[in-house]
């Protein structure tokens, strides 16, 4: 399986902070499936026309069977992730975000601040999670049954 990574956050494309949600999504996503990965990993800045020509090269060219981004979900003026995600998806699956926020909410009330989303592009899955290396370990594990059956769905077998 070809999984990229992608971190958009300003600060850490700077070296201002390390990346940590990167890592961090690696480690949950290993812990969770047992399935081989080829990991792409990046570090970007939240720049909507770099984020949506990335996104579109990750599964256009580079035929990534799934791209989990990390940050950019929140409601401040560089927060830009959904809008990208959104201008290159073929089909929303809202239901991803949804089930963050749902299942987030009650141990941290600030989840309902993530705009994040999901949805398919060709044969590719793009998940939103939010940028606080905690949130992986709390939203990713949720989603990992729908995306190996998604990915299952993308490849003709459902
Ligand atoms: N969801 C979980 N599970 N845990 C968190 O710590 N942080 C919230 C929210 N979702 C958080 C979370 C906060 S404070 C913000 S502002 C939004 O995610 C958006 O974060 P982002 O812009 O880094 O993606």
């Amino acid at each position: 399986m070809k999984v990229a990574r992608l971190t958009l956050s300003d600060r850490a494309s700077a070296g201002i902070y390390e990346d940590r949600s990167g890592p961090e999504i690696e480690r949950v996503f290993g812990e969770a499936q047992a399935g081989a990965v080829e990991w792409l990993r990046i570090v970007m800045p939240d720049e909507r026309a770099e984020i949506e020509a990335l996104l579109k090269r990750l599964a256009d060219e580079d035929g990534c069977d799934l791209v989990l981004t990390t940050g950019g979900t929140g409601p401040s003026a560089r927060d830009v992730t959904p809008e990208a995600t959104r201008a290159v998806l073929e089909r929303e699956l809202p239901g991803f975000g949804e089930i963050m926020r749902v299942q987030s909410f009650p141990k941290v009330p600030t989840a309902i601040l993530s705009r994040s989303t999901a949805g398919t592009r060709g044969r590719t899955l793009i998940v939103n999670l939010p940028g606080n290396p905690k949130a992986i370990g709390e939203c990713l594990p949720l989603l990992i049954p729908a995306i190996m059956e998604c990915l299952r769905h993308l490849h003709g077998e459902g």
